[in-house]
């Protein structure tokens, strides 16, 4: 394949990203708690330049600019950026909102003294170029936060599953959970980092069984969605096996009906 057909294969997976993620507002009353976890592993202060990488609907933003930091927020979903919108007028925070892709961000050199991403950068489809980007508009001495998902805990175990019954991704595109495994995410940061911290939180989500979880995720999660639409009408007694999986999955981290989804913490000072 040459790079001409590199870069249309890359543009119609994220396509397909951004009109999967349409459907995931909901969630957010499960990730505000996480948010703060974040905002708070990453120490952000008053009078920072934070910007929120594949910011959803501003959990992490709203969060940092209510400890008076200055708040970018950057997505790829315009959905989503208008419940971000619509959440930091909520809180009476002033946020700059944008809507824009990880891999090319619109913002120039050490123009942020911390770059977060909770749960978002990892949908980029290429490690290196999104993290360079990140590490680009930060400025040498500042903190590169993210909440990630480890490969053997529910979420990540999510995707393996999931990657078991899509068809196989373009050949340029990372699994998401890869950015779970802190040897993983030590080899990525490479030299550009110093002081990498690492730390572990949860998500937790209310369900009364496995399947209500499952349909909660079939209306709500953009690779579960894009596994569903694809298998409905293709093979429809694979999905069902699909679903049986997954149940059985959900079932091991469901206790006192709720999901627990444990994550991994990350923190590093650029170079
Ligand atoms: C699981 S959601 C997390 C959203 C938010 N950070 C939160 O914690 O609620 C993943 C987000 O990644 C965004 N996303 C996926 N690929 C992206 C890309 N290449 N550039 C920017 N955002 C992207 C999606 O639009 C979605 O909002």
């Amino acid at each position: 394949m040459d790079a001409a057909q590199d870069l249309d294969v890359l543009a119609r997976f994220k396509d397909a990203q951004k009109q999967a993620w349409a459907h995931y507002a909901p969630l957010e009353v499960a990730t505000t708690p996480t948010a703060a976890r974040l905002v708070r592993h990453a120490g952000v202060r008053t009078g920072q330049r934070v910007l929120d990488v594949a910011c959803g609907t501003g959990v992490v933003a709203v969060t940092a600019a209510r400890l008076g930091a200055r708040v970018t927020g950057l997505d790829l979903t315009p959905e989503l950026l208008e419940r971000a919108r619509e959440n930091s007028r909520i809180a009476k925070t002033k946020i700059d909102w944008h809507e824009g892709d990880v891999e090319k961000l619109p913002f120039e050199d050490a123009a942020f003294d911390a770059v977060l991403s909770q749960f978002g950068h990892i949908f980029a489809p290429r490690p290196d170029v999104a993290l360079a980007e990140m590490l680009r508009v930060l400025k040498p001495g500042g903190t590169i936060a993210f909440s990630t998902w480890p490969p053997e805990l529910m979420t990540g175990r999510t995707f393996t599953l999931l990657g078991r019954y899509m068809p196989p991704p373009p050949a340029n595109v990372s699994p998401p959970h890869l950015w779970g495994d802190p040897n993983v995410v030590r080899e990525r940061f490479g030299t550009a980092v110093r002081d990498i911290v690492f730390d572990s939180g949860r998500r937790t989500i209310a369900a009364l069984s496995p399947e209500h979880y499952r349909h909660h995720v079939e209306q709500h999660a953009g690779p579960v969605i894009r596994l569903v639409e694809s298998l409905s009408t293709t093979d429809p007694d694979r999905l069902e096996a699909f679903r049986r999986e997954f149940e059985q999955l959900v079932d091991t981290y469901l206790e006192e009906n709720e999901v627990h989804q444990d994550f991994l913490l990350t923190r590093a000072t650029k170079i």
